[in-house]
């Protein structure tokens, strides 16, 4: 089975998503694109997650919020994905706990689709950690997004859930996570506030791959960096 899951929600200059580079990115070969706690970023995106079956964001991102939290999209060999997005609680502005949503959504998703995959949008390590223990077992695997720097604790849980903390970020990585450093710098040193603008140079591919089979079960997950 193949299916590609992108984060893209610094798609648009590195703040945000704009519908047409949402597009795009569906156009180039995503089959669902997950978002973060930059969604609303850019004017006119929530009339498009409101219509859009594949473009998502996180679930607990509020009530009042447009857009769904959940895709289900099918593999190149038919089998059935549900991918599904959630904001972490810790150092982060988030209008409902994970906790308090994750078992009911995750039984939703598994009702639809054999094979679950969650995108855990969250500033914590430790957060993203526990997150990928509570579900082991119950979903195919737990993918952390957000702190844009890749960890290298890619594993298979006992349960057969696969998970990492961050899967890191493509862009330019001769910055401070996508900032010009200069930038970054003067924000932090200065604490005044400073344009950020996207870096240029370094630009690497990031992400994993997960092996699994039809039934939802993972077998491997290796962290991708391109170039090395
Ligand atoms: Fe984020």
């Amino acid at each position: 089975m193949d299916v590609c899951v992108v984060n893209g929600e610094n798609a648009a200059d590195g703040a945000g998503i704009t519908g047409k580079l949402a597009d795009k990115l569906l156009a180039a070969g995503a089959d669902v694109v997950t978002l973060g706690n930059h969604t609303y970023r850019r004017g006119g995106i929530g009339d498009y997650l409101a219509a859009s079956e594949r473009v998502i964001r996180p679930a607990n991102q509020g009530v009042f919020t447009p857009g769904r939290g959940l895709a289900v999209v099918e593999a190149r060999n038919g089998v059935r994905v549900a991918v599904l997005s959630l904001l972490g609680h810790l150092f982060l502005d988030t209008p409902q706990s994970p906790w308090e949503v994750v078992d009911a959504l995750v039984e939703e998703a598994r009702a639809l689709a054999p094979v679950v995959l969650v995108d855990f949008h969250a500033e914590a390590t430790s957060e993203k950690t526990a997150l990928a223990h509570w579900l082991d077992g119950r979903v195919t695997a737990v993918i952390g997004t957000h702190t844009h720097v890749q960890t290298n604790d890619a594993r298979v849980l006992r349960g057969g859930t696969a998970a990492v903390t961050d899967a890191g970020m493509t862009g330019p990585h001769d910055s401070v996570i996508g900032v010009k450093a200069e930038l970054a710098i003067a924000r932090m040193r200065m604490r005044l506030p400073v344009r950020f603008e996207p870096a240029e140079g370094g630009v690497r591919l990031e992400g994993v791959v997960v092996d699994c089979s039809d039934d939802g079960r993972a077998h491997g997950i290796e962290l991708l960096r391109v170039p090395a």
